[in-house]
Parts: structure tokens; C-alpha cells; sequence
């Protein structure tokens, strides 16, 4: 099978590692990739203009791809998967209309009230007036959304009445301008994806993120700066009553409405004191829970993604895991998230090639080649991720800190935190 995989970010290259390791996979581009994904044997990249629908849908054909993979919100809420496969291509992501889950989140409230699924109240606004009141209503602390997508910056929770106010105006001046007023969940936040075919939903394993930039939860919100999974923490069904109360819920009600959602549901949910709750839907995989989801997996992923394009996901085998633990650390440029530096050296890369349990997934790089050899070079907030195996957490966390501790970025920084909680719970590994 050719497989094309959509973007070009440590998501991307951990789809990609995973991709190869299905027999049944034989060539992958990735578009528009990256130069460490393009190190990676087995794997070429392309330039593709990934706002472009209809470039996508080409690229696929020249290519002459079976399965298109699309990493990205972006593309999917343009249409990228309705092009491609409107060329007659199977498409792993949901339809442009389906993409709304995560490009609207007005409308993933107003599919999950249809659906009955939990999540926090929120108010739709559209003015500085109703946003008052809505914030009255609800109380500290506050929680001010975009409606649209906005990179990871959409979302303000705050004490501090005025900053809220500021970043609803400012939402409200943008795009279509709304804004959703929520009430505060409390509670250890859980990423947990499912594949999809539109009808058959099949929950991977759960993962945690680490938003914030540095150690202890401190500083600005990030598009994530580690992960890790299995959650020795969490009750041993919530797969099971997640499945039940929110993603069979929520891909029932997307099929009924006359537009399904197949690809991936990824599901941000808080464990609060009054039960789970949906904190935000996502149309694709999370970075960086992938790099540990699907290094956990065993089922070969082409395979599985292919049943979803081809709504054959019913008659795919149960899921295989394996049962060791996984931690990804994101090595992210000095200045990141506001004013991520670019034009770095990277090195030391060697020392996390010879160990089977180490693997290096590559985002924000370039590269510049002299006559002698190619120089990896940061190009972006984060730059790379670094993900350990191990026989339980601690193991796991304690390789993957010591591989990014022997690469080289000037000023770059990583959480040394990472699952260091999660990995003195008991039952490290179930
Ligand atoms: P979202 O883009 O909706 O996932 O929001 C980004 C982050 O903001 C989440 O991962 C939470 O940490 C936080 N957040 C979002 N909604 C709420 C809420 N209702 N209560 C508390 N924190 C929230
Ligand atoms: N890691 C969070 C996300 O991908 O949205």
C-alpha cells in the first residue's frame, strides 16, 4: 500500500515510524514533511501547499497513493479529505463538514447536547455584553474561547476578570466572531483517540499532554511539550465508559445528522469531581500524544487506517497494544511558545540511534548541506520529540531524559517533569 501522509510535524513523522512498521505498507510521502522526516528510510517528502485542497488531491494521484493520511486540522477543515476523495482515493480524516467537531467549537456543544454527551456548560457570544454576562453567570475562574480554530491560543482560563474581557474582544474582532463562555472543569485533563469509520468506533489507548511550557504546570499554554501512556492513574473501565458516554454518543449523532465523521476522534476530557467531562473535541491525532499511542500499538497501523477510509472497521481484529510503557519529550527552541528562534544547530543525534527503544520524531528542522554532510537545523517552536520504551513509566522516562539530554539545540528547553507523577502511582503498567 502507498500511503501519503498530510503535514509536517512530530505527528507526522510518528505516523510515518508507525506506517512502517505495516507489512503491508511499501512506499510513504510524506507532504510537505520535514528534512529529519526525509532522513527517515522508506519515507520521501514533497512540497505541497497544504491550505490548497485540490493540490493535495493531485499530489495523491501523481503519487498514486491508496491512502491518503491527513495530520493536520487545517487541511481537513478546507476540505482536503473531500478532495482527495472525490478523486477517487481513500482518505483517512473527516470531511470538511465532519471537521467542524474541532473547527467549530459552538457546534461541538450543539452536537453534544444532541447527543447527550457531557461537557461544560457554555454560552455562545457574540458581543462584549453578553460575554459579561455570561461570565457573571458562570464565575471565576473564567474560561473564554474561540469559536474558531486558532493554533492552541483560542483558549484564556483566567482569574483576572479584564484579561478575560481582552482576549473575548479580541476574538470577537476576528473571523466570525464569537466567543463561548464556559464553566471551569476542575480536574487531571485525558487525551483518548479512537479511530472511526463514520459507524464503527474503536478507542485507542489513553495519553496525557503537558500544556504548559515549563516544569510544574508554569508558564504559557503550548501545542504540548511532552507525553505519556499507559495512566497507571485512571479507572480501569474509563476506555470503556468514554467509549459508551461520548464517542459512540457523538459518531452516532454525526452519522445522523447527514454528515459522518470518520478518521480520528480525539476526545480532551477532564476527570472532575462530578464526573468526566468533554473539555474539546479534535478532528485528527494530538501532538505529541501520538508519538506514545502509536508506539504502543501493535495492529499494523496502514491496515487499521484503511479500514476506517474504507468503512471496514468492523471487521478489523481487536486492537493489539503493547503492554510497555511509552514517554515522548518535545525539545522546543529557546523563546517558545511567543518568539520561537530559529537557524539552530542541532546535535548529538547519533547517541538515540543505536537503542531500539529510543526513536527521534522530527518537527520544526531544515537542513543545510555543505559538500561533506547535511546539518539539521531548528525551524520552528518545537523542534523534535524524543520518545522512550520501557518496561514501566519510570524506565521509560528516565531513557527518554536521557536521550534529549544528549542532543545538543543552543537555549533550547524540555520539561524534565514529564509522567514523574504519573510513574510513582502503583500499577505503572497494566
Ligand atoms: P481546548 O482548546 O478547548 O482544549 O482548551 C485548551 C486547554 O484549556 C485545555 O486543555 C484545558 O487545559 C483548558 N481548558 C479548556 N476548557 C476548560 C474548562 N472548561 N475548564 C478548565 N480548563 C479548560
Ligand atoms: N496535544 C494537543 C493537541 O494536539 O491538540
Amino acid at each position: 500500500m502507498r500511503i501519503l501522509v498530510v503535514g509536517s510535524g512530530g505527528r507526522e513523522h510518528a505516523l510515518a515510524q508507525a506506517l512502517l512498521r505495516d507489512p503491508a505498507v511499501t512506499q510513504i510521502c510524506c507532504a510537505p514533511g520535514n528534512a529529519g522526516i526525509a532522513m527517515t528510510p522508506g519515507v520521501c517528502c514533497c512540497t505541497v501547499d497544504i491550505a490548497n485542497p485540490q493540490a493535495i488531491a493531485e499530489l495523491a494521484r501523481q503519487f498514486g497513493a491508496e491512502l491518503v493520511v491527513i495530520g493536520p486540522e487545517g487541511p481537513l477543515v478546507h476540505g482536503a479529505a473531500d478532495a482527495v476523495r472525490a478523486a477517487g482515493i481513500a482518505c483517512f480524516g473527516p470531511s470538511a463538514a465532519a471537521a467542524q467537531l474541532e473547527g467549530s467549537k459552538a457546534f461541538a456543544k450543539q452536537v453534544m447536547d444532541e447527543a447527550g454527551v457531557p461537557t461544560a456548560k457554555a454560552a455562545v457570544c457574540g458581543t462584549v455584553d453578553e460575554v459579561r454576562q455570561a461570565m457573571a453567570k458562570f464565575g471565576a475562574p473564567y474560561v473564554i474561547k474561540d469559536d474558531g480554530l486558532a493554533s492552541g491560543k483560542g483558549v484564556v482560563v483566567t482569574d483576572d476578570a479584564d484579561l478575560a474581557i481582552e482576549h473575548a474582544t479580541k476574538c470577537l474582532a476576528r473571523g466570525d466572531g464569537r466567543v463561548l463562555v464556559e464553566e471551569y472543569l476542575d480536574g487531571p485533563e485525558v487525551s483518548l483517540f479512537a479511530l472511526t469509520d463514520g459507524v464503527t468506533v474503536r478507542p485507542l489507548q489513553p495519553a496525557q499532554d503537558f500544556k504548559r511550557a515549563f516544569d510544574g504546570d508554569a508558564g504559557p499554554n503550548t501545542g504540548g511539550m511532552g507525553a505519556y501512556s499507559p495512566l497507571p492513574w485512571v479507572p480501569t473501565d474509563l476506555v470503556s465508559q468514554v467509549q459508551a458516554s461520548v464517542l459512540q454518543p457523538t459518531v452516532d449523532a454525526m452519522r445522523e445528522r447527514g454528515t459522518p465523521f470518520s478518521g480520528l476522534l480525539y476526545a480532551g476530557l477532564a476527570l472532575t469531581s462530578r464526573g468526566l467531562r468533554v473539555v474539546e473535541f479534535n478532528a485528527r491525532f494530538g501532538d505529541p500524544e501520538t508519538q506514545v499511542v502509536l508506539a504502543r500499538l501493535r495492529t499494523p497501523l496502514g491496515t487499521a487506517l484503511a479500514a476506517c477510509a474504507n468503512g471496514t472497521l468492523a471487521e478489523l481484529p481487536e486492537l493489539q497494544w503493547d503492554p510497555r510503557a511509552a514517554v515522548t519529550i518535545v525539545l522546543a527552541a529557546a523563546g517558545y511558545p511567543d518568539t520561537p528562534r530559529t537557524g539552530d544547530p542541532i546535535t548529538g543525534l547519533q547517541g538515540t540511534q543505536q537503542d531500539p527503544d529510543i526513536s527521534v520524531q522530527f518537527a520544526g528542522v531544515t537542513a543545510t548541506a555543505d559538500a561533506l554532510s547535511l546539518e539539521l537545523r531548528s525551524n520552528g517552536g518545537r523542534v523534535l520529540t524524543v520518545t522512550a520504551m520501557g518496561p514501566d513509566l519510570a524506565t521509560a522516562r528516565e531513557r527518554a531524559n536521557q536521550a534529549i539530554a544528549g542532543i545538543h539545540l543552543a537555549d533550547a528547553h524540555y520539561r524534565r517533569d514529564i509522567a514523574a507523577w504519573a510513574a510513582m502511582q502503583p500499577a505503572a503498567v497494566r
